[in-house]
């Protein structure tokens, strides 16, 4: 049983991150969000609902401390680069390691063909803050899990495959349901610790997702 802070707990792969969470494991979950009445009544034995914004580190350390968190899970779209600065902080300061941070396909250029041009036009203003926000992740000491999704779906699916960090990114989407399902492997597991993990559906492969 772990005790698990989730980031931006009301955001869409979190709160299917959270249905796997209590259906498959004994974990205790912290939900920590903006405007935490939109989740206060999935309060229970095992949730805990708070307010927090995670751009404050003071914030998140306060919840580390007061929670006997054992990994932080980010799920959060924004100021990229200032979430993963003030993660960083609030995990240092707390001597916590254990980080599952959601960034996106493309931060190192790895989307090869027409399908990487494609994207990298499309997340041309999107994708600078998440590239920052990887290399202080992956600058620091922490355990971080970096999720690099293809384009997502809210298909009820879970149904992907892995490309780790040099390899070249395969396949165009994958479903938030299936991120969730690695989020929870990923904190059970020091497999992919300190790594920097591609996820897509296998046989999606085009010059974009077939949704666009
Ligand atoms: N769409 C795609 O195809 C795609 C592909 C790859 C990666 N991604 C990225 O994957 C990540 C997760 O996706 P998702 O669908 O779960 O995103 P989402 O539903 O937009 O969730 C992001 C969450 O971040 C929260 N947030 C923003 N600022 C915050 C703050 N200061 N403090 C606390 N929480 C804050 C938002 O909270 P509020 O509810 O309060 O606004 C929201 O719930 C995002 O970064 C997304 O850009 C997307």
């Amino acid at each position: 049983m772990m005790n698990i802070l989730i980031l931006g707990a009301n955001g869409k792969i979190a709160r299917q991150a959270e249905k796997l969470f209590l259906k498959e494991t004994n974990d205790n979950l912290v939900y920590f969000l903006r405007n935490s009445k939109r989740l206060a009544n999935q309060a229970s034995e095992r949730v805990t609902v708070i307010e927090g914004d995670a751009t404050k580190a003071n914030q998140i350390a306060d919840a580390i401390t007061k929670y006997h968190i054992d990994t932080v899970y980010a799920n959060l779209a924004g100021p990229m680069e200032k979430f993963a600065q003030e993660i960083i902080k609030a995990m240092e300061v707390t001597d916590l390691k254990k980080l599952i941070f959601i960034a996106s396909l493309g931060v190192h250029d790895e989307v090869p063909g027409k399908f990487g041009e494609w994207n990298n036009r499309e997340l041309k203003d999107y994708l600078p803050p998440y590239k920052t926000a990887v290399k202080l992740i992956t600058a620091s000491n922490l355990n971080y899990v970096i999720i690099r999704p293809a384009w997502l779906t809210d298909k009820d699916e879970i149904d992907y495959e892995i490309t780790n960090t040099g390899e070249p990114f395969k396949g165009t989407e994958v479903s938030r349901k299936s991120v969730a399902s690695f989020v929870v492997k990923a904190s059970h597991s020091s497999e992919y610790d300190r790594q920097d993990i591609g996820l897509n559906k296998p046989n999606t492969d085009g010059d974009k997702p077939s949704f666009m």
